[in-house]
């Protein structure tokens, strides 16, 4: 009979025992944040504690967690520190807005997203991917980390532009890279709330960086304008036609177009690419769950063409998903100031108190999970998935400011599986040792080298 063996317990840093000195710890935040947590966080309802920075309030409740992003939302704003390191980034994009505009900005984007718009970039999402895969088809080692992040961004590029950039394409992917390595930086400075005018040194290098880029998106926006002018009936329907039409009195100006081009760039690439990469590391690792994902493929492929079925068909493929995304969160923090201080049940939230909703540390928590660190993709399986609470599990944030590129995201990582998994085996190797890093997202230090062999 074919036993299931013992699942495999994937690499990340354990609970500290003792607290941080102050040094150590900003050493640490610079680092890598996820090894500042302590068993108490990862054991308590909420943390709420003085530090460096000032007050702070790590919040693991699901009931707490629902106060702050969803039933009390409107007396919290996005985190200083977080607007300080994208703003100049992202602008009035819907990631970085607030208040008002970020208002008439969901609102004016939310046609952007309907089913109908996400099924109409399955055939892009799938075309990109036969692709790129075809670089495997002489077997060899790769860093599969890597890789993602240039699968990801091929789609995107596709699914925002349809290739139409002014300027080198290759160039554009270069100076994305180099945008996010310089400017998507935490300064220490930040942290330790320093005043604005003290200069960053790590986000200098950016600045002609960033002219360069918003060069390159302003005169993309005009070259399709042009086109869209000439003949409407000749444009794509991408990202950018559907963001030129979101565009108007109550929608976006066009200045929020350019930020929101960029910001798709900022959220949607490099996140999926690393919630891919581990996927495919924790199913290397677990050899009798890769089975079952690849004999669900096989069979859903052989009878069914269309990809924006696939989600739907193929639920061990996308357990395996979303145990990687409860594992290495992407975004593996969310964080919120309360504009007014206030109670919730007996812990007093001050006010400019800095509150931490941590996917990496809610979806390992003792008292939410049974065997928290291991890959258990069968936690996701239908008639278990239900069993979990919406507020323990949070890969993509709730309420109103929840990822609006969910179901974009979801959709693309199962067509990307589906075709490397059907097609190819990816193995680890004595080199693959990832260490879980938290920069903007949870990154595998050391990169993902893998194996990859035709099936
Ligand atoms: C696996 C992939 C992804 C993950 C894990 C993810 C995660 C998240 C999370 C946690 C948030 C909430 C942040 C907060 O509340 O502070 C968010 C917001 C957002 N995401 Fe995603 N995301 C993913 C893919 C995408 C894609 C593909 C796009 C666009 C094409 C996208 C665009 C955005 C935008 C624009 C927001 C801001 C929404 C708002 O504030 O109204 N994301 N994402």
């Amino acid at each position: 009979m074919d036993i299931q063996p013992a699942p495999f317990i994937p690499p990340a840093p354990k609970p500290r025992t003792t607290p941080p000195s102050t040094l150590e710890m900003i050493r640490i935040v610079y680092r890598n944040p996820l090894e500042l947590w302590g068993e108490h966080t990862y054991n308590e309802p909420w943390i709420s504690a003085n530090g460096v920075g000032g007050h702070l309030i790590v919040a693991n409740d699901p009931g707490l967690i629902r106060h702050v992003l969803v039933d009390n939302a409107r007396n919290y704003k996005m985190a200083t520190v977080r607007q300080k390191i994208l703003r100049p980034i992202l602008r009035d994009g819907l990631l970085t807005a607030e208040g008002e505009v970020w208002k008439r900005s969901r609102k004016a984007m939310a046609p952007v997203f309907t089913p109908r718009h996400i099924f109409g970039f399955a055939q892009p999402m799938l075309r990109r991917t036969l692709d790129f895969v075809t670089r495997y088809e002489d077997g060899g080692t790769s860093d599969i980390a890597h890789d993602m992040t240039l699968l990801t961004y091929d789609i995107l590029a596709e699914t925002l532009f349809s290739g139409e950039i002014a300027g080198e394409p290759g160039s554009f992917a270069n100076e994305i890279d180099r945008l996010f390595e310089t400017m998507g930086r935490v300064d220490p400075l930040d942290l330790l709330r320093a005043p604005d005018w003290l200069p960053r040194l790590t986000r200098i290098r950016g600045r002609k960086t960033m002219a360069y880029f918003r060069k390159i998106v302003t005169d993309t926006v005009k070259m399709r304008e042009g086109k869209f002018k000439r003949d409407p009936g000749a444009v794509p329907q991408d990202f950018l036609t559907l963001l030129l039409k979101a565009e108007g009195p109550d929608g976006l100006t066009r200045a929020e177009v350019e930020d929101n081009i960029i910001t798709f760039i900022g959220a949607g690439h490099e996140t999926t690419a690393r919630a891919l990469g581990w996927t495919l590391y924790c199913l290397a690792e677990s050899p009798w769950e890769r089975n079952r994902v690849e004999q669900e493929i096989d069979q859903v492929l052989a009878c069914e063409p269309d990809p924006t079925k696939w989600l739907d068909a193929m639920p061990f493929t996308r357990a395996a998903f979303d145990e990687a995304l409860r594992l290495y969160p992407p975004a593996p923090s969310i964080n919120r100031e309360p504009i007014e201080p206030e109670m919730w049940k007996d812990l007093h939230i001050p006010k400019h108190a800095a509150v931490l909703v941590m996917p990496w540390v809610v979806h390992r928590h003792r008292k939410l999970w049974d065997r928290p660190d291991a890959f258990l993709p069968e936690r996701f399986h239908p008639g278990n998935r239900e069993k979990i609470d919406r507020f323990q599990y949070l890969p993509f944030g709730a309420g109103p400011r929840v990822c609006i590129g969910a179901s974009f995201a979801m959709q693309e990582a199962i067509i990307a599986l589906a075709i490397m998994l059907s097609r190819f085996r990816f193995d680890t190797t004595a080199e693959t040792k990832p260490w879980p890093v938290q920069k903007l997202t949870t990154q595998p230090q050391g990169g993902l080298p893998m194996r990859v062999t035709p099936r």
